[in-house]
Parts: C-alpha cells; sequence; structure tokens
C-alpha cells in the first residue's frame, strides 16, 4: 500500500480496504469505515526486521532453546488492596501484565483503580494517569476514597508512592513511564490517550491499537503492570478492535445495575488465572466496598411466598444463592405475554414448553414474568429446575416449603440433567441455612448433604422433582 493510498479502516473490528464500502466487508457493521490517510505509520515505526545475512542466520538460530532449560521465575503477585479484584485476576496484578478493565460510563471503573493505586502505593510505585478528568479532579476523589480507609482505622499513609499524570499525549505518557519504572501503571482511559504521530482521531481503532502495542512492549520491557480502563459500546461490548482484546492478558468487565448500589467484576479472559470469576462490590459515597457474602445480596429476605424458588449458580468458583420469582397470570391477548429478567428469554420458553408438553400444564394461555433478585444475570442451564419450580409454584399459588433449594438443568424430555460443582453449592445453602436440596439423580453427594445437615431429594425427571420439591402433585387435580 503506497504511503500517499488512501485507505479505509473499519472502527468496530479493524478490517481494513482500499475501497471504501457503506457496510464493513469483514463484520458486516454500518457506516464504520473511516478514512486512513497515514497507511504505514505503525508497521513503519515498529519493524525491525534483522539483516539476512550468514551471521544474522546463526544467531537467529541460537534464540529458541529447549523448554527444560528455560529459566523459572516464580509468578510474584501484588495484592490491590481488593481480594475480591485480586482473586478475578486470578490471586493479584502480575507484574508486566496488562489488563483491561471495560464498564458501562459511570458504574465506577475509575474509583475502582483509583482505590486499588491507594492499595498499591503502599507497597510499590504507582503512576495513575488520567487522560480523562484533570489532575484537581482525581485528587478530590482520592481525598474523598481516602476518608473512608482513615474512618475505619486503617491510617493513611503519606501515599509517597502514588504519581499522578494528567496528560492525553502517548509520547509524554511512554516518556514519564521510562523515566519513573512504576511497578504499577493505571491509564484512565485507552480512549482518550492520542499518539500524534497518527492522524486519526482519539478513540478511533488505529489510535486505540497503536496506544496499547506501545505501551504494552513498554510496559513488558520494564515489568510494569498496565491497567488499562477501556470504554464499552452502547451494545454493552468493549470499545475498540477485538485486537485489544486479543493483546492484552486480562479482560475484566465491571458491571451493574443502574438501580442497585452493587457492582458486579468478571474476568472474561485471563492468561494468570480462570475466567469466570466473580467479584461483588457496593458503591458507597466513600467509594467501593467489597461484599464478602454475595448470596445475602440476591436472596429476597421476605421469606417464602408463592412463585419463589431459590436455586444456588455458580459464578467461577464462586456459590450464590439467588432467589428467583415468577408471576403467571391469564393471558389478555391474543399470545401470552412472556418478560424474563435477568434469564434469557428463549430459556424460560424452553422450560415453559417442557412444563406443558410433559406436566400438562396450559401455560400458552397464561403470561409468565420471570425475575432475578439483586438485579444478577444467570445464565447457566443450572438455574432450570428453579426456574420451572417458581413457575408452577406461582400457577399453582403455592409456596414452596423454606430452606429449599434446586439445582439441575432440564433436558427437552423432562429429565433432570446433571451440573457441575454440585457439592460446593450444597455447602453453600447449608451455609445459609437451608435444609432441604432438589438435585439430579445419581449424584452421589448423599453422605456429603447428611453431613451437611441437608436433606437430599434426588430426582430423575421434572415432575418428580417438583412433587419432591412442593410436596404436592402440581399436575393433579386439573
Ligand atoms: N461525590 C460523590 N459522592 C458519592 N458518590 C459519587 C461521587 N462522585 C461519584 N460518585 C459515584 O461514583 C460513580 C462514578 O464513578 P467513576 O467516575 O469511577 O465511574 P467511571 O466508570 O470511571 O465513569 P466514566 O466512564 O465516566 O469514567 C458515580 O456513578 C457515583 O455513583
Ligand atoms: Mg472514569
Amino acid at each position: 500500500m503506497g504511503r500517499s493510498t488512501p485507505f479505509y479502516v473499519c472502527q468496530s473490528c479493524g478490517a481494513q480496504s482500499r475501497q471504501f464500502f457503506g457496510r464493513c466487508p469483514g463484520c458486516g457493521s454500518w457506516n464504520s469505515l473511516v478514512e486512513q490517510s497515514n497507511p504505514a505509520a505503525d508497521g513503519r515505526r515498529r519493524r525491525t526486521t534483522p539483516s539476512p545475512t550468514a551471521d544474522g542466520a546463526a544467531s537467529r538460530a541460537r534464540r529458541s532453546e529447549p523448554i527444560q532449560t528455560v529459566g523459572e521465575r516464580p509468578l510474584l503477585r501484588l495484592a490491590t488492596g481488593f481480594p475480591e479484584l485480586d482473586r478475578v485476576l486470578g490471586g493479584g496484578l502480575v507484574p508486566g501484565s496488562l489488563v483491561l478493565v471495560g464498564g458501562d460510563p459511570g458504574i465506577g471503573k475509575s474509583t475502582l483503580l483509583l482505590q486499588s493505586a491507594r492499595a498499591l502505593a503502599d507497597v510499590c510505585s504507582v503512576l495513575y494517569v488520567s487522560a480523562e478528568e484533570s489532575a484537581q479532579q482525581v485528587k478530590l476523589r482520592w481525598r474523598r476514597l481516602g476518608t473512608e480507609q482513615a474512618a475505619e482505622g486503617e491510617g493513611v499513609s503519606d501515599q509517597a508512592g502514588l504519581q499522578l499524570l494528567a496528560e492525553t499525549d502517548l509520547e509524554l505518557v511512554l516518556q514519564e513511564l521510562e523515566a519513573l519504572r512504576p511497578a504499577v501503571a493505571i491509564i484512565d482511559s485507552i480512549q482518550a490517550l492520542h499518539d500524534a504521530e497518527l492522524s486519526s482521531a482519539p478513540g478511533s481503532v488505529s489510535q486505540v491499537r497503536d496506544c496499547a502495542a506501545a505501551l504494552q512492549r513498554l510496559a513488558k520491557r520494564q515489568d510494569t503492570a498496565l491497567l488499562l480502563v477501556g470504554h464499552v459500546t452502547k451494545e454493552g461490548m468493549l470499545a475498540g478492535p477485538k485486537v485489544l482484546e486479543h493483546l492484552v492478558d486480562a479482560v475484566l468487565t465491571f458491571e451493574g445495575d443502574r438501580f442497585a448500589s452493587h457492582r458486579l467484576l468478571r474476568a472474561v479472559k485471563n492468561r494468570f488465572g480462570p475466567t469466570h470469576e466473580l467479584g461483588v462490590f457496593e458503591m458507597r459515597d466513600r467509594g467501593l466496598v467489597e461484599v464478602t457474602n454475595p448470596s445475602e445480596l440476591f436472596l429476597g429476605g421476605e421469606g417464602p411466598c408463592a412463585g419463589t424458588a431459590t436455586i444456588v449458580a455458580c459464578e467461577g468458583t464462586r456459590p450464590l444463592l439467588v432467589d428467583l420469582q415468577a408471576l403467571v397470570s391469564t393471558t389478555s391477548y391474543a399470545s401470552p405475554r412472556r418478560t424474563a429478567t435477568g434469564i434469557g428469554i428463549n430459556r424460560l420458553h424452553q422450560i415453559l414448553a417442557v412444563l406443558e408438553k410433559h406436566l400438562g400444564l396450559p401455560l400458552s394461555r397464561f403470561d409468565c414474568y420471570l425475575a432475578v433478585a439483586g438485579g444478577l444475570d444467570v445464565e447457566e442451564p443450572a438455574a432450570d429446575l428453579g426456574v420451572a419450580a417458581a413457575v408452577v409454584a406461582s400457577y399453582r399459588d403455592l409456596t414452596l416449603p423454606a430452606g429449599t433449594v434446586l439445582v439441575g438443568e432440564l433436558g427437552l424430555g423432562g429429565q433432570i440433567r446433571s451440573v457441575g460443582q454440585l457439592e460446593l453449592r450444597l455447602q453453600e445453602a447449608a451455609r445459609l441455612g437451608f435444609t432441604r436440596a432438589v438435585v439430579p439423580r445419581g449424584s452421589g453427594l448423599a453422605p456429603v448433604a447428611a453431613a451437611l445437615g441437608l436433606e437430599l431429594l434426588e430426582a430423575g425427571g421434572v415432575a418428580e422433582a417438583l412433587v419432591l420439591a412442593l410436596g404436592v402433585d402440581p399436575a393433579s387435580d386439573l
């Protein structure tokens, strides 16, 4: 591609083309191609090809070595001050790693990272680069967040290890990183950084990719752990090119309900630990506070009532007790209304179809509303049996006996399928005072349940499970 040839870059997938298209040939997005006038800028600057001499060939040959002789370094991890964040990271922040933290506007990304910076600054040097807010704004937040720790008697150190830089120019940020060589650097946000060598606007694909790559090269070289804040698009995806997610070592998403104060932190990618771990926080006026017993957050608390069932969802290695509520009422529409909050609507349709077919319940004449308490999204199929129980209980106006939890996936044939980490789920249920658990047949956990003081009710099919859970046959008297 010649230097003066214009070319076009898709702002959603990063695909390049010489021709303008209204719709990106790569990802199919409309109006996402933007003209780029400086095509080879990053390639030109960064490419270093060794000369193809005999000497070069010999030195290239020496670059690889047998895996047995590769030196090992113990994987150090820095504590971020939030054990919840450490767990999502796989045990702490790894020096030299690159972590992308994404989330909706105003969800608390800056708060989370500034609070972590406070804690990290007590043990190592931290550079906080604020590309979106002025140094004054960050200072004000830093003060507000600090008073909580002071109030709790933790004492506030002089924080000499925390340096603040309000800058958007990539070159200046790189210079500062090189000069300070901090153990941790926080970039808030990667979309607001700007490489003056590229003509495109800040936040565009080439800018984000270029800035992240330049920061990564420097961070790996000097073993600085980098935390990048990333914006999300209105569809909830991380903004910027997908290559950014491939480039970094871990991608964390910070989510929350606009109407609730709790915030959930998940790892969607992690090269240094498991994914799908969940960290739970609560946003208070003095900053984020960890929720150490999240099950209490997602249990309704109003006690057993008609149409409510409790399930044990598992987020990573963390079991969570969650209340499901269903409302089934005669429809006044030609086609009944079905809404689901916190559970996929297709999953609800499938469970309703199974109940109609295998229990003979005429649910197609009823509206059905389903909600997960506390604004949690429950994606795993282990919630199926709980959904079925809540729906049937609401339909028959029944209350499940107090202290009952349900765990099991519902097959289309009405069978209850086994689920993973059942022992962990039973332990959490017992810990929170639950006494009965309806689970798939063949779990082999009867001795465990007995030791936990749980009555284990195993069922092979949905009808059997609901009889065991409700104590009456929901399909009778129809
Ligand atoms: N003075 C304050 N008192 C109490 N809570 C505040 C105060 N200022 C901010 N907050 C809380 O912090 C939240 C904003 O946090 P933060 O700025 O960390 O979010 P963010 O994800 O970084 O947002 P952005 O995407 O705009 O950078 C607000 O939604 C509010 O709940
Ligand atoms: Mg912010």
